[in-house]
């Protein structure tokens, strides 16, 4: 055998070693990579302006990227995006406007994809969260709002 064809040989087994491992890697019922892709985008369009492309804060506003926040519920995480949030009572600066956090203008299936897009990047844990789950989040939150109404 010339060189030459050993040298294909060898290179064609690479490529077939290649194909084989992202086959088996395409099989895993892992959750789709675009989700937390997504996730990624929504952060850089909108998240990044306040919480900063490492999580840690604009203009005074709470670092995020600290794991023990990412201890707590996912529910409350949730509801955080969904509706919004106030800087917390315990800091001085309460009466600044920019410290709050309006609810973000996304749907249900992109505020799942950016949650599991936070766990991923601040706590290093996949997580799988879809518009449904978003959607039973929501609806709790609301049957607590109208509970303390009545
Ligand atoms: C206009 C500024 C602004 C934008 C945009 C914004 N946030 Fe916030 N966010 C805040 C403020 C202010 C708080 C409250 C911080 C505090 O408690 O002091 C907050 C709180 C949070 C918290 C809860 C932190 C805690 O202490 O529990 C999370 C998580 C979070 N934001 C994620 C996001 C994500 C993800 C996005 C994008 C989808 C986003 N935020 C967009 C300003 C913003």
């Amino acid at each position: 055998m010339t060189d030459i064809t050993a040298l294909i040989r060898r290179a064609s087994l690479v490529i077939l070693g290649i194909g084989t491992a992202a086959a088996v890697i395409a099989m895993c019922p892992t959750r789709p990579d675009t989700t937390v892709r997504r996730g990624a985008e929504v952060y850089q369009e909108y998240c990044i302006r306040c919480h900063g492309d490492a999580g840690q804060g604009v203009g005074g506003v709470r670092r995020i990227n600290d794991r023990h926040l990412w201890n707590g519920p996912i529910d409350s995480v949730i509801v955080t995006l969904a509706y919004g949030a106030k800087a917390r009572r315990d800091g001085s600066y309460l009466d600044d406007r920019r410290l709050t956090m309006p609810p973000i203008p996304y749907g249900d299936a992109d505020i799942a994809a950016v949650t599991s897009y936070l766990y991923e990047t601040f706590k290093g844990r996949r997580i799988d969260v879809d518009a449904n789950d978003v959607r039973a989040v929501k609806d709790r939150h609301r049957a607590t709002l109208l509970e303390r109404m009545r």
